[in-house]
């Protein structure tokens, strides 16, 4: 199969990359010169376990390429992936024009019967309404058929969930079409879920609100938990265990961050307004984790009071391990807070801290070590669960002006922390108070 995968960001990189893999040959475009030349280098402009070397591989082996010219990847394509952006208007809505600019240029430039699937996320009807625009701007006379594809791929196990991944949806109308899809993934040796166009867009919006309504739940059961003196961990293997349940996406934090969570349930609302139904559960969803991200801090302010002049460490800034992404992290209004408190913020986040720079308010300090970030301050604050974070020397908080650690992520024991003698706040487990008793000054 010839395959074009249309946008070299984050989905259509790893589509373009994992497909390759399994034997198609690939072409993956996009308009960003300076980042094609750097990913013909080998140079992957985006922090992904594994993902560089499967580029490599595949590169050399003359099934991969990258090119900034749309009709050079559509000429002889037989498959074209969009995976461009869809970002999120002001309204919540999804952006659809970079979609839109890529189906009239297919439109224009197909010589040959075409298949066109969309990776990234639409609103339902997008596709239907894809193919009208396609048929509407074709050129040529030729077939095309549209073929909904949603990813459910998490940043940092994204080659692992490639291939491991619980199933593969294809959702279209036309059944040749999706038996061609099927023939393409099989290689990957996940089950394929098979159904129509519009359920397919509706499964990957219903599955993102659903597990950040998982998160969200969790996360006020924790603040439930806080107030009544149980722990929200335990209370979370308890139910987890019940099958209809499961274990997994129920540990409490500050909420969910990325690419996707916060995009797509503003989305789902939108949809659903659009048809006059008001999805009040996932409204409440969306309210409990803004609240949420700025748990640490109100947790900080009401053990300590004011924070003017205090040096806080902020430990770890990406929304979540494993990745450089800073979008939607709870890092970037826990630092804005504090900086508008009056407190001397000084970060740490080995693999997230240039992206950071750009993003988090420019008065905040960068440590190169995570010791030199918990040094001499007053509070450390932990806001992504890194194995780096994890595996700290706890004594390190012992050089604190008082060891006061918050942890937005439950990281640690509360049993190792009473052994080490630190104060210690996390969410929606009970406090460990200092051993010695020291005043906070
Ligand atoms: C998510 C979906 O998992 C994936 O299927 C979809 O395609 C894209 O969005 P991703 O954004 O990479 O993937 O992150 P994920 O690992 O799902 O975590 C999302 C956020 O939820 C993170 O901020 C994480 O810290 C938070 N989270 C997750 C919790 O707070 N608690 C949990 O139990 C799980």
């Amino acid at each position: 199969m010839n395959i074009a995968v249309v946008g070299t960001g984050y989905v259509g990189l790893v589509t373009g990359v994992t497909l390759s893999e399994i034997g198609h040959h690939v072409t993956c475009v996009d308009i960003d010169e300076e980042k094609v030349a750097k990913i013909k280098m080998g140079i992957s402009p985006i922090y992904e376990p594994g993902l560089d070397e499967l580029m490599q591989k595949n590169m050399d082996a003359n099934r991969l390429d990258f090119t900034t010219n749309h009709q050079d990847a559509f000429k002889s394509a037989d498959v074209i992936y969009i995976a461009v952006g869809t970002p999120e208007k002001e309204d919540g809505s999804a952006d659809l024009s970079f979609v839109k600019n890529v189906a009239v240029q297919i439109a224009e430039t197909v010589t040959n019967d075409v298949i066109v699937v969309t990776k990234s996320t639409v609103p339902v009807g997008t596709n239907d309404r894809l193919r009208d625009l396609l048929n509407k701007n074709l050129d040529n006379n030729v077939k095309i058929e549209v073929v909904s594809n949603p990813e459910f791929l998490r940043e940092g196990s994204a080659i692992k969930d490639s291939f491991e991944g619980d199933r593969i949806v294809i959702g279209s109308d036309s059944e040749e079409a999706a038996a061609t899809l099927e023939k393409i993934n099989e290689p990957f040796g996940v089950p394929i879920y098979k159904t129509d166009i519009r359920s397919a867009e509706m499964i990957k919006y219903a599955s993102n609100a659903f597990l950040a309504t998982k998160i969200s739940f969790i996360n006020e059961i924790a603040n439930i938990c806080d107030r009544v003196g149980a722990n929200v961990e335990d209370v979370a293997k308890g139910m987890g265990q019940d099958k209809r349940i499961g274990p997994q996406f129920l540990n409490a934090g500050i909420g969910y961050g990325g690419s996707c969570f916060p995009k797509d349930t503003k989305a789902l609302i939108q949809i659903a307004g659009n048809v006059e139904y008001d999805f009040k559960l996932l409204k409440g969803v969306v309210d409990v984790n803004k609240q949420q991200q700025s748990l640490l801090l109100d947790k900080l302010n009401e053990r300590v009071g004011s924070i003017e002049g205090k040096k806080i460490a902020v430990l770890g800034l990406a929304f979540k391990p494993n990745t450089d992404d800073m979008r939607e992290a709870a890092s970037i209004i826990v630092t804005e807070k504090l900086i508008e408190q009056g407190a001397e913020v000084v970060a740490y986040d080995r693999i997230a801290m240039e992206n950071a720079k750009t993003i988090l308010n420019s008065n905040v300090e960068y440590a190169d070590r995570l010791e030199d970030a918990i040094g001499d301050s007053d509070a450390a604050l932990i806001l992504t669960e890194w194995d780096e974070i994890k595996k700290i020397n706890l004594d390190i908080f012992k050089a604190m002006k008082y060891p006061l650690v918050i942890d937005g992520r439950n990281v640690f024991s509360l049993d190792q922390m009473k052994e080490c003698g630190v104060e210690y706040h996390s969410v929606g487990r009970p406090a460990v108070e200092m051993v010695q008793t020291g005043t906070y000054v």
